[in-house]
């Protein structure tokens, strides 16, 4: 987990490149791994788009719900957000460890690549099950660490050694550093199912993607 001051700052540095340099270091499979998290979404009133940034997901989610409420730290992606001129999207400015909206507001909360950036996982997803509704559902996508020791190995090498290099140059942030040890740090599959049932879903799994280097975990309050 990272300091959450750093997260901020990173974020509102590069958000008008945001989706480029997404894109380009995930090698263009970042499509993908939306496609996968929100077959599982189904439709309802109330969505919540935690860490939504640029709002990459308002598109199909505004499609299955009537209100989709877009939350984020970072002002200058939240701007960005508001340029996709989504007519049922709501932005929302806040933290994800204090959200903003009553006991059992939401359907459904969707976190994609948003996680291993809130500084408190454990808090984080303990205020998400008080904004969700008694039977409504989390889905989170966050990048992980293959299971395999060959594969975990030769994808920690490639973080370092490519990745980390070319988020510099994109993004001419020495706190990219920081952005990749939240990953080594974060919570992967069974402790991150196991703390989900800690805190009261009654049902929590994940599938992995891509030889594992994401996850999508689903919950049901
Ligand atoms: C990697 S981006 C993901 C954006 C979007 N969900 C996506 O899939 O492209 C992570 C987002 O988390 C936001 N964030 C980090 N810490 C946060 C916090 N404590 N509360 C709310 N948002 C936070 C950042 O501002 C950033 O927009």
């Amino acid at each position: 987990m990272e300091d959450k001051k750093t997260s901020a700052k990173v974020f509102d540095r590069i958000a008008n490149r945001y989706e480029v340099i997404a894109k380009f270091l995930s090698f263009g499979i970042l499509p993908l791994w939306f496609k996968r998290l929100l077959e599982g979404v189904e439709e309802g009133e109330r969505v919540l788009d935690l860490a939504c940034g640029s709002g990459i997901l308002f598109g199909e989610l505004s499609k299955r719900f009537n209100a989709v409420v877009g939350l984020d730290y970072s002002l200058p992606m939240l701007l960005v957000a508001k340029e996709k001129n989504v007519s049922n999207a709501y932005l929302v400015r806040g933290d994800a460890l204090k959200l903003p909206f009553k006991d059992e507001t939401f359907d459904t909360a969707v976190v994609s690549l948003g996680l291993r950036h809130f500084g408190d996982t454990e808090s984080s997803l303990r205020e998400i099950f008080r904004v969700l509704k008694k039977g409504g559902t989390l889905h989170i996508l966050e990048v992980g660490i293959p299971r395999n020791p060959i594969l975990e190995k030769l994808f920690l090498l490639f973080l370092k050694g490519v990745i980390l290099p070319i988020g510099k140059l994109l993004s001419r942030e020495e706190v990219f550093d920081h952005l990749f040890g939240s990953i080594v740090k974060f919570p992967h599959r069974e402790k991150l199912t196991r703390l989900l049932k800690e805190i009261g879903f009654e049902r929590a799994d994940y599938e992995s993607v891509t030889f594992g280097i994401a996850y999508i975990y689903r919950a049901k309050k």
